[in-house]
């Protein structure tokens, strides 16, 4: 049986990736799979914690988690926000677009000739960093980070990467993992650095993605103040 460790802990889990419209049959979206943020509201709940998962498209049933569905980037910034004023944890899992489509078109874009398509986008905001920047006093905000790296130093590349990333987004943990084509996404192993805000190592190690959300939530754990849970 799981420790209770988290008995009383709000918690909210981002997970999937999102959809940006480009018209009523098309969007822009990504690899994600859902599987990682499954696993961190999995091992969360196990221990006790509340959970709500803010789940954007997914290739995995949600078992018996409470789930809000959104689509866009837009949306899951109104709906973690949203969560995220009653939670003691927050966890972006999800794999938010950073560009969006500057226009949906209402109909369905039309082949025209031969010629190619340039389609023109906008950013769209950082969920985490607002959420970082806006946290309530206690509340623990954990982000991940796919990165790819380079040349011959692979893991050193998406380290470096990492730790630039940590401290622009300042949460409290972030989990950078490296990706590739066979690495990272769906239904394979994967394996992390934890870093903290300001980019100093606290927690590595792999396996499949409910190993790495223990290692996780075991140091959400550790950063939880009991005494100002919601
Ligand atoms: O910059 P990058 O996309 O690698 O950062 C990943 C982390 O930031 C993830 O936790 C992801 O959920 C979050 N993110 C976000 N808003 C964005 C892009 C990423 O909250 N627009």
């Amino acid at each position: 049986l799981a420790p209770q460790d988290l008995t009383g802990v709000c918690a909210v889990v981002s997970a999937g990736g999102t959809r940006e419209p480009l018209d009523p049959v098309r969007f822009l979206g990504n690899r994600s799979s859902g599987r990682q943020g499954l696993a961190v509201a999995d091992e969360l709940a196990a221990r006790g914690a509340d959970v709500t998962i803010v789940a954007a498209h997914v290739e995995v049933p949600l078992g018996a988690h409470r789930v809000v569905p959104v689509g866009t980037a837009a949306e899951l910034e109104v709906a973690v926000r949203h969560e995220a004023k009653t939670a003691d944890v927050v966890v972006m899992a999800a794999a938010v677009a950073d560009y969006r489509p500057a226009h949906a078109a209402d109909a369905k874009i039309k082949k025209s000739g031969d010629a190619g398509l340039t389609l023109e986008l906008v950013q769209n905001p950082d969920i985490l960093a607002g959420l970082v920047a806006d946290r309530r006093p206690g509340q623990v905000v954990v982000g991940f980070a796919a990165e790819t790296g380079e040349g011959d130093d692979v893991v050193g590349t998406v380290l470096q990467h990492g730790r630039t990333k940590a401290r622009r987004k300042g949460a409290d943990l972030l989990a950078v993992n490296p990706v590739g084509v066979d690495l990272g996404f769906g239904d394979v192993p994967n394996s992390v650095v934890v870093l903290d805000g300001e980019g100093t190592e606290v927690g590595r190690g792999g396996g499949t993605k409910r190993e790495v959300a223990r290692i996780l939530v075991d140091l959400v754990s550790d950063r939880l103040d009991r005494s100002s849970l919601h």
